[in-house]
């Protein structure tokens, strides 16, 4: 007779400094002193990582140091690349503003000030090192943005509020962020070979609605969706669904996943896209 034993509360509570998967790295997360990147530093720490945490916010938590700077201004981010050590395993890029920001600023932080970090840091990266990009589900509709998105590709990050008016990208409906992570899913995929003979690759991460102090911003910028959303849904994510997800990019297991967007999002991708191509029943 076999018996079915179901696992005890402590199997699913992960201890992940029995998983040192990234120990000896060093790991730059922006966004550290909140929600997902909060989270995703005390992961990466406790997977043995050496995390420099950058936010806007001061908060020490689960990093080994901390830089304060404005991600969404140019001259800042350059005396960061300054500062920031050689050296860099990682970036896990997951600072990022809601719609109910100004939507020059939404562009800064969540698009053209990612791209310039990153940028910047690539000599300071190691070969084999792994970049992470928090996308969301709000970029799901990429496909449909292709000239804004082309558009978008040489904008510096203090010309934000001059490409939002040209191509008139308002807060309106939240389409400042949605497109943030359109061009960011696709600007990851473009660059899936750039850094190749160095080993480097990069990747997005696209959650749906995550319980973090923004979401009830994206709840009351979408409305009747979001409430759509919400009935659908089993739940909400939580930063501790997520931060594992971006700290196994960062580490060897993953080499040969490069310029791909990983949904972890409860499912809501998977049900867009049978609703679309006539799968549901
Ligand atoms: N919460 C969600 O529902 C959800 C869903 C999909 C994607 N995301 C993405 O996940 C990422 C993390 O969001 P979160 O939910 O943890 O939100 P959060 O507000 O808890 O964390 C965001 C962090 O970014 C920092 N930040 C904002 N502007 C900055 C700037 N100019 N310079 C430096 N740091 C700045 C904030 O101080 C904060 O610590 C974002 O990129 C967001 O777009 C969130």
């Amino acid at each position: 007779m076999t018996v079915a034993v179901a696992p005890s509360r402590r199997y699913f509570k992960m201890s992940w400094e029995r998983a040192p998967l990234l120990k000896g790295k060093t790991i730059v997360v922006t966004g550290s002193a909140s929600g997902i990147g909060l989270e995703t530093a005390r992961v990466c720490t406790a997977m043995g990582a050496k995390v420099l945490g950058i936010d806007l916010t001061k908060r020490f938590d689960h990093v080994e140091e901390f830089y304060r700077a404005d991600l969404s201004d140019g001259a800042t981010i350059d005396a960061l690349i300054d500062v920031l050590p050689k050296g860099i395993d990682g970036i896990a890029n997951i600072a990022g503003l809601p719609p109910t920001a100004p939507a020059d600023k939404v562009l800064a932080v969540n698009l053209f000030g990612l791209k310039h970090l990153t940028l910047g840091l690539l000599p300071k990266l190691n070969d084999g090192a792994s970049i992470v990009n928090l996308a969301s589900l709000a970029g799901f509709g990429w496909p449909d943005a292709i000239p804004a998105i082309r558009a978008s590709e040489t904008v510096h990050v203090d010309d934000a509020a001059r490409f939002a008016s040209d191509h008139q990208i308002t807060n309106a409906g939240g389409r400042s962020y949605f497109f943030s992570k359109e061009a960011l899913i696709a600007w990851t995929m473009q660059n899936r070979w750039t850094w190749r003979d160095r080993g480097i690759r990069m990747n997005t991460v696209s959650p749906g609605p995550v319980d973090t102090p923004i979401l009830g911003d994206f709840l009351e910028t979408l409305g009747a969706r979001a409430e759509e959303d919400a009935r659908i849904m089993d739940r909400p994510g939580t930063p501790q669904d997520l931060a594992p997800i971006v700290a196994f990019l960062l580490s060897d297991m993953t080499t040969w996943i490069r310029g791909t967007n990983i949904p972890a999002d409860g499912g809501m991708s998977s049900n867009i896209l049978c609703d679309m191509h006539g799968l549901s029943s």
